[in-house]
């Protein structure tokens, strides 16, 4: 914690991504993001972003840089809503300046809303001397992305749905180190995705499968976290692959429609399920975008990559291990 002759306050935090082994998809309450169901995720250790927020009396707006360019208006009215939301914790008024930066290509499906508003939520609440648990500021990320509840923690980490704001908050359910597994993301695409997920969460309800997708998340919920206890691939992988196809139902039979996939994204889910059936330890699942992520186990990443490297659209494969929850780098 910084304190300067004006008064500022500054903090950097970091945080990692994550990939939804069983996913998040629609509301119960859109306005605290109080998730449809129960989610199960996978912090990405080697992808990251990294965001400063410096309380700064002398400003007369805040000021939100991504990437180093200015934010885009939509971009920016939401980080300020969640600069507003920690203020009034803090009771104060001031503006921020805020520097946020990530490794990986953000809005393609790579969950850079999750790392953002937890690196966000970390960075402003100690710039702001609010003395937070991992719970509470897990709860307080979710308000800003709903994934970013989950990348508040490391390794394997649940997110219960609950009925109000104090019960809807994730926790870790096995360290990095338990397993570990490797995400390798076949990228076909890295630009910024049509229709956002804030948007598409509002649309689950209008398809006739939510309701069906919802009522059996407890069973997938219950195989896909003992499998993962266990360190049982093959289960994991038929849990995790029915898990994502069945949120693209839901999306495919919205209305209006959503459909994320492109021709490559089918050609590496097929190919996914080729190297499996050829004995490779390998799962596919896919966010709300056209990338696929791969879930091996490490002996078979370098198989697994060659492999995916030769589908056609595919341009690049990031890699990742699990990693570690939300942390203060600087302040
Ligand atoms: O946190 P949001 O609003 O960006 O929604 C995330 C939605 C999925 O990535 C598709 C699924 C998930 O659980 O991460």
């Amino acid at each position: 914690m910084v304190n300067d002759s004006m008064g500022a306050h500054q903090a950097t935090a970091r945080a990692h991504p994550n990939i939804a082994l069983i996913k998040y998809w629609g509301n119960l309450d859109h306005e605290l993001r109080l998730p449809a169901n129960s989610s199960l995720s996978m912090t990405l250790g080697d992808l990251e972003t990294r965001t400063t927020v410096h309380f700064d009396e002398r400003l007369d707006a805040d000021e939100i840089l991504i990437d180093d360019v200015p934010a885009a208006h939509a971009a920016s009215q939401r980080v300020r809503m969640h600069l507003d939301l920690i203020r009034r914790m803090a009771g104060i008024e001031t503006y921020a300046f805020v520097e946020s930066k990530s490794n990986f290509p953000s809005g393609a499906g790579i969950a850079s809303s999750a790392s953002a508003f937890a690196a966000l939520t970390l960075a402003a609440a100690t710039a702001c001397d609010l003395h937070l648990d991992a719970r509470t500021l897990s709860r307080l990320a979710r308000r800003g992305s709903g994934s970013a509840s989950r990348s508040m923690f490391g390794g394997f980490v649940v997110w219960h749905t609950g009925e109000s704001d104090a019960e809807s908050y994730a926790e870790a359910i096995a360290g990095k180190e338990y397993w570990p597994l490797l995400d390798l993301i076949a990228v076909v695409e890295a630009g910024h995705k049509a229709v956002g997920s804030t948007e598409g969460h509002r649309l689950a309800e209008t398809s006739p499968l939510q309701k069906a997708r919802v009522a059996d998340t407890p069973r997938r919920f219950a195989i896909c976290s003992h499998a993962i206890l266990k360190r049982d691939f093959s289960t994991l992988a038929m849990i995790v692959e029915q898990d994502s196809n069945m949120m693209h139902a839901v999306m495919m039979t919205s209305e209006p429609a959503l459909l994320y996939w492109s021709p490559s994204t089918i050609e590496i889910m097929k190919a996914v399920t080729r190297l499996r059936s050829e004995g490779l330890d390998v799962c596919y699942t896919v966010d709300a975008g056209p990338n696929v992520h791969c879930i091996c186990t490490p002996g078979h990443a370098v198989a697994v990559s060659e492999k995916l490297r030769k589908v056609p659209g595919v341009c690049e494969i990031l890699k990742s291990h699990p990693g570690d929850g939300a942390v203060i780098i600087a302040s």
